[in-house]
């Protein structure tokens, strides 16, 4: 069993696109299934972290297509080695944005804001430490490949930020039509 963690920065051609970390995360999860992987991929920033497990040859073929994805570049290994078990044994791939969590986490506090290439050579494994903590709790809850964001601050999740709006224009209507029905009401 091998580990592969590496940090790399989104190009423009991966801020191009508002759906690219779900894109990316979509893909990979069936993908790390049948290849038998697990892990996670970070997003924050400007910058992803990932951190995945599995065979050395699944994980060096793995390297080897995100060594030339262009969504992303500069990538920079910090980690490829021998480990006895899987951090992220629930995940194919567990994807997360900057949650609030983070930045409210005592430990998580002093990486944040996320600048994974100004990182001390051990700040990642404290980082992932962190995570894996966190997500062995929400895995005891009950929540396994769960869609990829939850909460985000950026733009590459603009789908969500649309997502809201329609909600609030629903709600708006709502509000409207009951408004109408109550003034209608009224003058008859
Ligand atoms: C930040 C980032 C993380 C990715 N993580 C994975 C992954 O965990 N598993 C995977 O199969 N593909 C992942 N991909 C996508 C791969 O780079 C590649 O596009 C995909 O595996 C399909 O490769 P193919 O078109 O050569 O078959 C990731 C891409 C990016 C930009």
């Amino acid at each position: 069993m091998y580990q592969l963690v590496y940090i790399s920065r989104i190009t423009s051609t991966g801020l191009s696109s508002p759906s690219t970390l779900n894109d990316i995360s979509e893909g990979a999860l069936e993908r790390n299934r049948a290849d038998d992987i697990t892990g996670i991929l970070c997003y924050g920033n400007g910058y992803f972290l990932q951190c995945v497990e599995g065979s050395e040859q699944a994980l060096t073929n793995l390297k080897n297509r995100l060594l030339v994805d262009e969504r992303h570049k500069e990538l920079k290994i910090l980690d490829f080695s021998e480990i006895t078990e899987r951090r992220f044994a629930s995940w194919s791939l567990r994807s997360i944005t900057l949650e609030r969590w983070m930045n409210k986490d005592s430990e998580l506090k002093k990486l944040m804001p996320f600048k994974p290439y100004a990182w001390e050579a051990n700040e990642w494994q404290q980082f992932l430490d962190i995570l894996q903590n966190y997500y062995e709790a929400q895995n005891k809850a009950g929540h396994t490949d769960t869609p990829p964001v939850e909460y985000s601050t950026l733009g590459v999740t603009l789908s969500k930020v649309v997502g809201q709006h329609q909600a609030f224009f629903l709600i708006q209507t709502v509000l409207g039509l009951m408004i109408a029905a109550t003034l209608l009401w009224l003058m008859l």
